[in-house]
């Protein structure tokens, strides 16, 4: 149960706090809800210093939503590549459609128009709604789940859908109903800046006389979260393929999965894993005129996602170019990759 600690002032002692200790962030110099939509968007899964960079470059090519719901697909990825989870990119392009189509070309920023936009759920929507409409409706992060799990020792997984509601509920009942929005960027600044995940300042905190877990020295032990899905090991084979005139072959994945509409090298697919290099040499030979003496391994590299550990080996062959998918290695510029094949692209441009 998440147990209310009646006489906690919570909001005056975090906007008190949040006005001396702001972080100093682009997207905090406007309430205009499309750049605040843009900043939600990006930092969903990101490290905000990896957010400021990318919230800059996207304000730059797409300034509205106008821009943006015309934009060309490939090139929003382009500007998305190296982020991740590219859905939200696809998700944005969708939404900005639908402001054109359903809210005359001027972006939403009440709770309830925004929660029916492609990509945007509770958090992103209290988020933008407080900030720009000072609506009430507090933001539930994993920095505000844990700072709130140890203020008031929450003996619950965090990350289970009914705490994570009940901490909703008693946020919306403390959130200051003069700055709903300086109150969710408070909080949110507080978790990530001083309630930290390992290294937590207890001895500066504002909150060290309330704080349940503090108080029983019990600050490691929160947030509790129940057994997380070890994630399975994956392995995946690409061959990077050059054609004697110096071009790279390169395939655009199909509509579906993470990694959907990016490029990729020349994949070679089979189960059961592992793929031997004589399996390589036989999926090869299928389509290009090699040698496969020179076929080698380039690199083999270890991408973490949140529910795989995909193990990537790159192998490397020059071929006859076959008039197939070949490409100049100048257009590697604007051809959008997932975020491991990326690293490998950089080497070559
Ligand atoms: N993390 C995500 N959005 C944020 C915001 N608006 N302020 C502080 N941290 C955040």
């Amino acid at each position: 149960m998440v147990q209310a600690i009646s006489d906690i002032n919570l909001s005056d002692k975090l906007i008190k706090w949040f006005l001396s200790n702001k972080r100093d962030l682009p997207w905090r110099k406007t309430k205009e809800p499309y750049s605040v939509w843009v900043s939600e968007i990006i930092l969903q899964q990101t490290r905000i210093e990896t957010g400021i960079k990318y919230y800059y470059s996207f304000i730059k090519k797409y300034p509205n939503v106008k821009l943006l719901a015309k934009s060309n697909k490939q090139q929003l990825l382009k500007t998305w590549e190296g982020l991740g989870y590219y859905s939200r990119a696809l998700n944005m392009h969708k939404a900005a459609k639908q402001v054109l189509l359903n809210h005359g070309g001027v972006f939403p920023k009440d709770y309830q128009s925004l929660i029916n936009l492609p990509g945007v759920g509770d958090y992103t929507a209290s988020a933008i709604s407080s900030i720009c409409n000072n609506e009430k409706e507090a933001v539930v992060d994993g920095n505000v789940l844990r700072f709130i799990s140890r203020l008031l020792k929450i003996d619950e997984p965090i990350n289970s859908f009914k705490t994570k509601k009940q901490i909703k509920k008693y946020l919306n009942e403390k959130i200051s109903l003069k700055n709903p929005g300086d109150f969710n960027e408070a909080i949110m600044d507080f978790g990530s800046t001083v309630c930290k995940a390992k290294k937590f300042l207890c001895q500066s905190c504002i909150f060290s006389l309330d704080c349940q877990a503090h108080l029983s020295n019990t600050v490691k032990n929160y947030p509790i979260k129940s057994n997380k899905i070890k994630p399975v090991k994956k392995e995946m084979n690409y061959v990077i393929i050059i054609s004697d005139d110096k071009k790279i072959y390169l395939n655009k994945r199909s509509d579906k999965g993470i990694w959907k509409n990016l490029f990729e090298f020349f994949l070679v697919k089979g189960d059961p894993m592992p793929i031997t290099k004589s399996m390589v040499v036989k999926s090869l030979s299928k389509k290009f005129n090699f040698n496969s003496n020179k076929l080698r391994l380039h690199k083999s590299i270890i991408h973490k996602l949140s529910h795989m550990d995909l193990k990537i080996n790159f192998y490397m062959i020059e071929v006859k170019n076959n008039g197939g998918k070949m490409y100049d290695f100048s257009s590697l510029n604007e051809i959008p990759f997932p975020k491991p094949l990326k690293v490998i692209i950089d080497d070559f441009v």
